[in-house]
């Protein structure tokens, strides 16, 4: 069993090319989080949670799922346990954040990955998504990578091998809490131009149904259930969604095969 979160469908399709090879179930987390959390394992099957690296680490909804979720092996635990993450860049300790949210449920993970897709922050100063060469370039590596992924989860065998580069400790336990505040008002932010059809893909594309549509429009609910994704900013196909005024002269990336 895989359970997803996505924004902007990198790591959807991650989890989808590793659920079909290895014939298990998909389950976004955005919508699991509100039910019981409750599940059935078969003996040996796999657990895996697939997600992008918000600010060097997972998203904070992806741990807030693992502190609910529940599986019913004899021991309360997964025979096979793994994460992969995409990025666009870098991990940091991404996995140290992982393995202690696991350890608290008294799981032990058997294999981690990280996947470079392309790159999807365009909140900051000298953010931006990748340039058209090399977001191809990072999608045709991200295929043979996740066979790769594929052929260790089919022998069940062990990997820990992350994309981690340079000062990982400062950027998850330092800048990332920072960050992570930011993250949490990111909808107050947003407003529509006129540019906008009214075609409501921008609804459709919130992982946590935070977009409603209003007289044709987007409004945001501003309950603090936004996650920061930038998924309803990057479905828009007007550009017609703006964050502030950052979002102006910036790019826009979905993940085609969503
Ligand atoms: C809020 C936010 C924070 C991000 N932080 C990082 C980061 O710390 N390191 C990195 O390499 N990529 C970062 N990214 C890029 C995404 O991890 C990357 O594009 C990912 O593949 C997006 O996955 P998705 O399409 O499934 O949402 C960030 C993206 C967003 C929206
Ligand atoms: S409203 Fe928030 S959670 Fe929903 S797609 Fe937009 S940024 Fe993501
Ligand atoms: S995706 Fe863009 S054009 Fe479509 S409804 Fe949303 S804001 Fe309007």
């Amino acid at each position: 069993m895989i359970f997803y979160f996505s924004g902007t469908g990198n790591s959807k399709w991650v989890a989808e090319q590793i659920a079909s090879c290895q014939k298990t179930k998909l389950m976004p987390i955005g919508d699991e989080i509100n039910t019981s959390c409750s599940y059935h394992l078969e003996p040996g099957e796999l657990l895996g949670f697939v997600f992008p690296v918000y600010s060097w680490g997972p998203p904070q909804i992806v741990l807030d799922f693992i502190d609910k979720v529940k599986v019913d092996t004899l021991d309360g635990r997964p025979d096979y346990l793994f994460f992969a993450c995409t990025c666009g860049d870098d991990v940091g300790y991404t996995d140290r954040v992982m393995k202690s949210a696991f350890e608290r449920k008294g799981w032990r993970l058997d294999s981690c990955f990280s996947v470079q897709m392309p790159n999807t922050y365009v909140l900051l100063p000298f953010f931006d998504v990748d340039s058209h060469d090399l977001e191809q370039s990072k999608l045709r590596k991200a295929v043979k990578k996740v066979a790769r992924i594929n052929t260790i989860l089919g022998a069940r065998s062990n990997s820990f091998a992350l994309l981690v580069t340079s000062v990982p400790w400062i950027k998850t336990y330092l800048i990332r809490p920072l960050f992570n505040l930011s993250l949490k008002k990111v909808d107050s932010k947003y407003w529509v131009t006129d540019d906008c059809i009214e075609c409501g893909l921008c609804a459709k594309a919130c992982p946590v149904h935070n977009v409603e549509m209003k007289n044709g429009k987007p409004a945001w609910k501003c309950d603090g259930s936004c996650v920061g994704c930038l998924g309803c900013y990057h479905r828009c196909p007007k550009h017609a969604i703006q964050n502030g005024k950052i979002t102006l002269k910036r790019g826009q990336y979905y993940h085609k095969q969503n």
